[in-house]
Order: C-alpha cells, then sequence, then structure tokens
C-alpha cells in the first residue's frame, strides 16, 4: 500500500509577528475531501515559535487513506464507503480487509482472508498461565492490556516492523486472536473454563460461543444475534485519528512492536470519554432508574460546578446525529424485539435522548447521542456484562489500530511523533540541601 501524498495546493497563508513586524507564508495542503490545513513543519525553523494546540482540535497529526469523517454533517466512510452501506451488506472481516488492503475482496480472496483469520484463532497455551496470575475481580480492561502487552513475548517471530510480512502476519494474528484474549477474560472473571475457538463458526458466532459456551451443555448460536454482533464490529471497526488511535501511532512512531502499540491503544480506549463510555451510558441510565429523574440528571450535565456529564451524548468531531448511533439505534430495537426483551433501560434511553435533543443546552452545543448511548443497551441485552463493553470496543477496534499502524510505518514522511510544549513551570532554582529546606 502507497500512501498518496497530501497535496500542495496554489494557496498560503501569511502569518505576521507583530512584535517584529516580520511576515512568513505557511504552503497550504489539500487532501481529497475535508478542510485545507496549513504545513508548520517549517515554522519553528522560521519563526522560532511553536503552535499551541491542547486536544488538537486544529491541528492534523498525519496523512490517512483509511477513513474519512465529515462530523459537521455526520458522513463516516471507509476508504470510500460509507458506515451505512457497510453495515448493511458487508460483514466484520471484509470490513477488515477493505481497512488493511485498501479494497473488498472478491469471492475468491474472502474465502482466503477468512480462512486465514479464522485459522489463527487459537492462543498460545503458555498464556492461560498469564490469565491465571491475575485476580479473579480483575477488570477485563485490565487483563486485556496485560495480555496483548505480554502478546510480543508469545508471538516475537513476527515483530520485525521493517518486514512487510512480519507486519501482516502480527495484523492477522492480532484481528485473528483477539475474540478469543477477550472471551477468555471474560471467562476468567466469572470463573469458568476458557472455550477454545471453534473454526467452523464465523468470527462474530465464535466470539459469542468463546464467551457463553460452556463444557456441560450446548451452546446455539442464534443467527440475529451473531448479525447484531458483527454489526456491532463493523461499526466498531475504525474512526480515524481519535485518542486511542493516535497512541498507537505515537507509540508505534518510535519503532515499538505492534502488540505493545496495540497495548497503548487499549490503555487510552479505556477512559471513559471514549471507549469507556458505554460502561458509563449504562451505569448512568440505572443511576437515574427513572424517566421522572431524567431533568433532575439533565441540569447536572448543564451545571459546569458539576462534573456530572451525560455519558453518550457529544463527540470531539459529529456536530450532527453520528451515523453509527443511527445504525445502532435500530439493531437495538431489532434484537431487543428479537430476544423478546422489554427493557425498561431502553425505554429511559428513548426518553432521555428525546428530551435532551429538545433541551436548549444540548441543541446550541450540538450535543446528539454517539454510538455508545445504544451499544450499552444491545450489549447487555445480549447478556455481557458492563465491564466487557469496553473490551468488546477494543476487540472491533483492533483493524483500525493495526491498518493506521501499518499506514504509519509505510508513509515515508513518518518521524517519531514529539510534541512540544510551552514551559510554565520555575525558569531556574539553586539546589537547597534537606537540612536548609523548610
Ligand atoms: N454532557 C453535558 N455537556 C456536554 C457533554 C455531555 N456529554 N459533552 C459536551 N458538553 C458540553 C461541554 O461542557 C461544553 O460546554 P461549554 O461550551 O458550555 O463549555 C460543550 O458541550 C463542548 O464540549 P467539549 O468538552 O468542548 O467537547 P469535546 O470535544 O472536548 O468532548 C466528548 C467530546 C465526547 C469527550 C464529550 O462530549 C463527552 O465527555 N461526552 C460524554 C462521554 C462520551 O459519550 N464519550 C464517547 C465518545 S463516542 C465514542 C468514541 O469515539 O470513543
Amino acid at each position: 500500500m502507497n500512501v498518496k501524498a497530501a497535496k500542495t495546493t496554489d494557496a498560503t497563508v501569511t502569518v505576521t509577528d507583530n512584535s517584529t513586524g516580520k511576515t512568513f507564508d505557511l504552503p497550504v495542503l489539500g487532501g481529497t475531501l475535508g478542510p485545507r490545513a496549513i504545513d508548520v513543519r517549517k515554522l519553528y525553523a522560521e519563526t522560532g515559535m511553536f503552535t499551541y494546540d491542547p486536544g488538537f482540535t486544529s491541528t492534523a497529526s498525519c496523512e490517512s487513506e483509511i477513513t474519512y469523517i465529515d462530523g459537521d454533517v455526520g458522513i463516516l466512510r471507509h476508504r470510500g464507503y460509507s458506515i451505512e452501506e457497510l453495515a448493511e451488506n458487508s460483514d466484520y472481516l471484509e470490513v477488515c480487509h477493505l481497512l488493511l488492503y485498501g479494497d473488498l475482496p472478491n469471492a475468491d480472496r474472502k474465502q482466503e482472508f477468512e480462512a486465514t483469520i479464522l485459522r489463527h484463532t487459537m492462543v498460545h497455551e503458555q498464556l492461560l498461565y498469564l490469565y491465571r496470575g491475575f485476580r479473579r475481580d480483575a477488570h477485563p480492561m485490565a487483563i486485556m492490556v496485560g495480555v496483548v502487552g505480554a502478546m510480543s513475548a508469545f508471538y516475537h517471530d513476527s515483530i520485525d516492523i521493517d518486514d512487510p510480512t512480519h507486519r501482516m502476519i502480527s495484523a492477522h494474528r492480532m484481528i485473528a486472536k483477539m475474540p478469543t484474549i477477550a472471551a477468555m477474560a471474560y471467562k476468567f472473571s466469572v470463573g469458568q473454563p476458557f472455550t477454545y475457538p471453534r473454526n467452523d463458526l464465523s468470527y462474530a458466532e465464535n466470539f459469542l460461543h468463546m464467551t457463553f459456551a460452556v463444557p456441560t451443555e450446548e451452546y446455539i448460536v442464534r443467527p440475529s444475534v451473531a448479525k447484531a454482533m458483527d454489526r456491532i464490529f463493523i461499526l466498531h471497526a475504525d474512526h480515524e485519528q481519535n485518542a486511542s488511535t493516535s497512541t498507537v501511532r505515537l507509540a508505534g512512531s518510535s519503532g515499538a512492536n505492534p502488540f505493545a502499540c496495540i497495548a497503548a491503544g487499549i490503555s487510552s480506549l479505556w477512559g471513559p470519554a471514549h471507549g469507556g463510555a458505554n460502561e458509563a451510558v449504562l451505569n448512568m441510565l440505572n443511576e437515574i432508574g427513572s424517566k421522572e429523574r431524567i431533568p433532575e440528571y439533565l441540569e447536572k450535565a448543564k451545571n459546569k460546578d458539576d462534573p456530572f456529564r451525560l455519558m453518550g451524548f457529544g463527540h470531539r468531531v459529529y456536530k450532527n446525529y453520528d451515523p453509527r448511533a443511527a445504525v445502532l439505534r435500530q439493531s437495538t430495537h431489532e434484537v431487543l424485539e428479537e430476544l423478546g426483551i422489554d427493557d425498561p433501560l431502553l425505554e429511559l434511553a428513548m426518553e432521555l435522548e428525546r428530551i435532551a435533543l429538545e433541551d436548549e443546552y444540548f441543541v446550541e452545543r450540538k450535543l446528539f447521542p454517539n454510538v455508545d448511548f445504544y451499544s450499552g443497551i444491545i450489549l447487555s441485552a445480549i447478556g455481557f456484562p458492563t465491564s466487557m463493553f469496553t473490551v468488546l470496543f477494543a476487540l472491533a477496534r483492533t483493524v483500525g489500530w493495526v491498518a493506521q499502524w501499518k499506514e504509519m510505518i509505510e508513509d515515508p514522511s513518518q518521524r517519531i511523533g514529539r510534541p512540544r510544549q510551552i514551559f510554565t513551570g520555575e525558569a531556574e532554582r539553586n539546589f537547597i540541601t534537606l537540612k536548609d529546606r523548610l
């Protein structure tokens, strides 16, 4: 895969240093779609100044061909295909192929790719001992960070990042083994024996089987549940330069091995402002408890002195309905109906959504429900405990992280990521010996 370079446009931006009157012309770069970007790579060399952008709200950190988002209108596309079409017509492994290789596979290639992934689902038997070292009450995300980081100790025959074959093998291994690792984290936490993967099942079916089957009875995967699971995986597969993906790229920019980089991404995803939000949504709905208490919680969310935020609402990029949320909203209804679940939490969620979308505070700030608002409800209907929600996000996002990591390694303009700072601490102090310190 060759990364096409962003084009220098005819436009320039002139910056004037008003203290000296000096002006500097900065080139403007343009991609296929989306806002143009001022190229500040030579700014420090020419002006002696940095740019300042905590939270990177105005900074592009890389060029990428993988995912395009237009948050103002609610567009999400992978390699040009809309998320709605992919969720409706494709399946997760096809989307993995699309993200990793740049195209949807034809029939032969699809079969070959599926066989490659489904044949690598088993993990090294020695990994079982690693699980046994954790406390039973450990959060499954804590186990995921540890186990995925440890994969570099088990699969060190594929960690030469300069070898394209190694890069692809480690990518396949992670996509193939992540469901097994996630299901094992769950089994360990509930004290059940690990279930070995079954390669005759589809990716989603196999994951459900490894999670919910017990040796004492047959477990039959319901097709509608497997379909919903697969769709959840598709909806979480990639989301351009979010916090965890940027973490993976930054970790990888130093030449760290891919397993270590993905473990870093999992750590970043864990936070409640990112992947941890789906768990937080369910906890919040349980805390609100009844429709009557919604106004009280909306007031809390609006109160700047109260740290409470309406979980599952708002997004750094989407200032319109999150297209993933729209797809999942429909799936949630379908699954609850199919499973015959009359979930009061869903009713509460719908009412919360209705009231918030009419509330001036949320309308003004363009705070719409995001994907996590629905994923928690659907996952709990399938039978996952809340502590597994973010694990499932990590499982599905692994392909996005790996594709972005690979793209970065293959990008000739890639350098070690090293942000600058505005130093605001003490300028210089003389050392004080211990006996003289107050
Ligand atoms: N509840 C109440 N107020 C909010 C919320 C919320 N969920 N989200 C944003 N705001 C307010 C915020 O206080 C600010 O108000 P003001 O302009 O008066 O100061 C305004 O809306 C803009 O918010 P921001 O903090 O500048 O937005 P951000 O881009 O820094 O944060 C966010 C984005 C997702 C972290 C935030 O909206 C949030 O914390 N949402 C809840 C957590 C959540 O659902 N996260 C999942 C994100 S989607 C899955 C993923 O991709 O990881």
